[in-house]
């Protein structure tokens, strides 16, 4: 809902009516556009992605998504052929998936699945504006009834189909410019509020201070701890058992990325120090199982200091399994986009898991969900040198035309 964002939405809009779709924008912000095909009430095919992104971001994550989608249509469009689509499609460029400013994350993609809380338009940004007062600042009025019936019909939609890059270094490794995702990682997101005794930084002596500072230093180095090495702080036969413990060490990662410090003055002990915790583990038990150790541990570290400690969950979302059938459709697509680019192709198109989060998680509750993810130079997003070469776009919006094909 920045002045950005609509920017980017209008000229978005532009694009999806330059493709020959109708487009419309939804009371949480997210854009649509749509063409019926032969048959309006068969189910739909969804494309999506997000069109917010991280501060100081790439340009990848996360245009490429729906432009590539666009861009496939477009060429049905010009080829006169959307007339002739077996269902309807439909590209959503979602309103909020990042959680920059809300810090609750796929609210776009949430709604439309139906399991956005209506509590989640009450959520506010740092400076006090709610969701709801964000929306109704870009003529977006919404209330929780009308939030409620955003919530698309099962029945109504077919699969849900996801462009993304890959955001990691696997496929740059393997040499291959595209890939299909197995399953998506779960995550949970926490904000840790640390309380200590705010004071003098010249007169307390170090054995009287209750230093939130400090206290939250030696709780972010606990959970780096943990999360590098998680069998030394579960246990097998109390937490998990040990096959889940071998996926969890494989796939588990914990960030702080965000800290803010009251009164934040150099010659002030600190108050209080809040920070956040992002937590993703492809084993969903195995993420409850480090969150409750981590937990009890932080809380420990803070009794120990004389500091109180406040651990808010503040977003959960479970791992998510693509599917089978629409995953190899999505990688025939691939296959034969790459053929048309580069003759014979010898090798299979890989299938990944994806660490990063996406709108399919949340769209997974709607309908069944496919991805293809698509080579990043050094495996780097989230930054803005993340960098896909030119010909990878081609390879992946040949792909989705190909897979689109397989509609007509
Ligand atoms: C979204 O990009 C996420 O994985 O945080
Ligand atoms: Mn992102
Ligand atoms: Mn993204």
């Amino acid at each position: 809902m920045s002045p950005a964002s609509l920017r980017a939405g209008n000229l978005i809009r532009g694009w999806m009516e330059d493709a020959g779709l109708r487009t419309w924008v939804d009371q949480l912000g997210n854009l649509h556009g749509r063409v019926e095909g032969m048959n309006a009430s068969a189910e739909a095919l969804l494309i999506g992605s997000h069109l917010d992104t991280v501060v100081d971001a790439g340009i990848f994550d996360v245009s490429l998504g729906i432009i590539s989608a666009l861009s496939a249509l477009k060429v049905l469009n010009v080829n006169g052929m959307m007339g002739k689509l077996r269902r309807p499609i439909e590209v959503i460029a979602f309103s909020d998936e990042e959680e920059v400013r809300f810090h609750s994350t796929f609210l776009g993609s949430a709604a439309l699945a139906g399991v956005l809380p209506v509590t989640a338009l009450q959520i506010s940004d740092k400076s006090g504006v709610t969701v709801q007062d964000a929306l109704k600042e870009n003529s977006l009025e919404i209330t929780e009834e009308n939030l409620l019936q955003l919530k698309y019909d099962p029945g109504s939609v077919w699969g849900y189909v996801e462009v993304h890059i890959e955001q990691g270094p696997v496929l740059e490794w393997l040499g291959f410019p595209l890939g299909v995702v197995k399953g998506i990682a779960g995550q949970t997101r926490l904000k840790v509020t640390v309380r200590g005794s705010q004071g003098h930084a010249g007169t307390v002596p170090m054995s009287m201070r209750q230093d939130a500072m400090a206290a939250a230093a030696e709780l972010i180095v606990l959970l780096e701890s943990v999360c590098k090495n998680p069998k030394d702080f579960l246990s097998y036969d109390g937490h998990c058992n040990d096959i889940s413990l071998e996926s969890l060490s494989s796939s588990l990662v914990c960030t702080v990325g965000e800290i803010s410090t009251w009164p934040s003055a150099s010659n002030v002990i600190p108050g209080q120090v809040t920070f956040t915790v992002d937590l993703r583990a492809i084993d969903d038990m195995g993420r409850e199982a480090v969150i409750y150790e981590l937990s009890n541990q932080m809380y420990k570290i803070c009794e120990r200091r004389s500091v109180s400690c406040i651990i808010d969950r503040k977003h959960d979302a479970n791992a998510v399994v693509c599917d089978s059938e629409l995953s190899s459709q999505l990688k025939s697509a691939a296959y034969s986009a790459l053929r048309k680019m580069a003759g014979d192709i010898q090798d299979e198109t890989p299938a990944l898991m994806s660490g990063a989060g996406h709108d399919a998680m949340a769209m997974s509750h709607l309908t069944k969900v496919g991805m293809l993810v698509v080579r990043c130079r050094g495996g780097v997003s989230h930054s803005p040198v993340e960098h896909v070469l030119d010909e990878d776009v081609w390879a992946v919006g040949l792909a989705i035309l190909a897979f689109l094909e397989t509609q007509l």
